[in-house]
């Protein structure tokens, strides 16, 4: 699987993929709002500092709109990925970009036919929104599950970027379903490495290494 990280803070995506874990970057308008900072700054400098894909996602809403913007976009640098809106217009420009052979990212699904058209309109990923389910009492994990299950009988390629990531066990649990990739905000990237038995185990460790007085180099 996949780690993306969910965020436009240039500094977090810096800090993290010094780990090794990242993969790419997903961004959105309100996490670009979020940061106050330029949008187009903000997208060369993450793909300056990334070597996997980066979403950056259009604001126009028409067919017309999304192609100029999106053209642009991807005229930054060679890992834009364009983040398109999951509406008619947007699966137009989506097709648009793929025939093209410029990445995408089909946004804001929130269903099984959604899906479907996505991967019809020959997107690159596409991102079911799993805790904006959750938050209205459907299940976001039983989307991931029935999109695996319709891509497979199929044998579409568009990836499953599970995304609205909310906490570790929708990681894992997306894992388990065969999403392809997860977009996750930073600090749930970090609480995955987290167990209790690992921080006691670790300090038993440590003072019964003190204990024996040695030490290694
Ligand atoms: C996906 O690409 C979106 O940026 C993101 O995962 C949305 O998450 P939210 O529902 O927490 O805003």
């Amino acid at each position: 699987m996949k780690f993306f990280v969910d965020t436009a803070e240039v500094a977090e995506i810096k800090e993290l993929n010094e780990s090794g874990l990242l993969d790419g970057v997903t961004t959105n308008p309100s996490l670009i709002a979020k940061s106050g900072r330029d949008f187009i700054e903000v997208v060369k400098e993450i793909c300056d500092l990334i070597e996997g894909p980066v979403s950056a996602e259009v604001a126009a809403t028409d067919f017309d709109g999304m192609v100029k913007e999106g053209d642009y976009l991807a005229s930054l640098a060679d890992n834009v990925v364009i983040k398109l809106p999951l509406t008619m217009d947007g699966l137009k420009a989506c097709r648009y970009f793929t025939d093209k052979g410029v990445k995408t990212n089909v946004t804001l699904c929130f269903s099984v036919n959604q899906a479907l058209l996505a991967a019809k309109a020959g997107a690159t990923y596409v991102s079911p929104f799993i805790g904006r389910l959750d938050d209205i009492n459907l299940d976001g994990m039983q989307l991931i599950e029935d999109i695996r299950t319709v891509y497979d009988n199929y044998g579409f390629e568009t990836q499953i970027l599970a995304a609205s990531i909310r906490s570790a066990n929708h990681v894992s649990d997306s894992a388990l379903a065969g999403a392809d990739v997860a977009t996750i905000p930073p600090a749930v990237i970090r609480k995955l490495a987290e167990h209790p038995l690992t921080e006691k185990g670790l300090d038993a460790f440590v003072k019964d290494w003190k204990s024996t007085g040695q030490s290694i180099l």
